[in-house]
């Protein structure tokens, strides 16, 4: 099981500290929010550039913006290892998926709440990654949407019976309960920013969300 905080939810006037605070999760999650997509913005290539320096993680890279294509390859040589999209966000997803495996990244899709697993079963056999909205997307501390168990059930069915090798990811609402919920129903990757970041111990957190307990 990996955990992958959230740095939304971090303090931006000390991002290199609050980094380190997590440095025992396996994964780093990176929301980019470009106010068209969703209504918030948040950060791009230059930030994750600066970050870059100070951290070993894998760098798990979110586009929650229109138009990603455009933006893939600054995210990538900034130092993204995994760039993920949103099904909502383009025509041709599988061109996506290519541009980012050949320019050396893994390859994630992201689908929002009410879109649903079926949108993306075309794609499933070429993905590094699946990552499932727990929540509407745009801001850190909302309440887990229980649905979303059913999606993670129906990505780990198809994964099993097809020999796909994406890892299915959970972001929004995680805590020590609801991680418990998706590691049960087949998550491989918990993203959690308030829940760790709002706590002073942020290594037990991490710990709660990985075991789920
Ligand atoms: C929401 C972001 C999430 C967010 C999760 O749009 O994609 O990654 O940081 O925050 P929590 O864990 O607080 O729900
Ligand atoms: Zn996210």
């Amino acid at each position: 099981m990996k955990v992958a905080p959230s740095i939304l939810s971090a303090d931006f006037s000390k991002l290199k500290e609050d980094i380190k605070t997590v440095e025992t999760a396996e994964w780093l999650h990176i929301d980019v929010m470009d106010g068209h997509f969703v209504p918030n913005i948040t950060i791009g290539p230059l930030v994750v550039k600066a970050i870059r320096n100070h951290s070993k993680q894998f760098f798990d890279t979110h586009l929650m913006i229109s138009k990603p294509e455009d933006y893939l390859e600054p995210f990538i040589r900034a130092g993204s290892d995994a760039i993920t999209f949103h099904v909502e966000t383009v025509d041709n997803p599988l061109a996506i998926i290519q541009q980012i495996h050949e320019l050396g990244a893994k390859a994630g899709i992201s689908i929002k709440p009410k879109t649903d697993v079926s949108t993306i079963t075309p794609y499933l056999e070429n993905l590094d990654l699946v990552l499932i909205m727990s929540v509407e997307p745009g801001f850190g501390g909302q309440s887990f949407i229980p649905e979303s168990l059913q999606k993670i059930k129906a990505l780990a069915k198809l994964k099993e019976k097809h020999g796909y090798h994406y890892e299915i990811s959970v972001d929004g609402g995680i805590n020590q309960y609801t991680s418990k919920q998706c590691i049960d129903a087949g998550a491989t990757v918990l993203v959690a920013g308030s829940y760790i970041f709002n706590a002073d111990d942020r290594k037990e957190r991490i710990e709660k969300v990985r075991y789920g307990r």
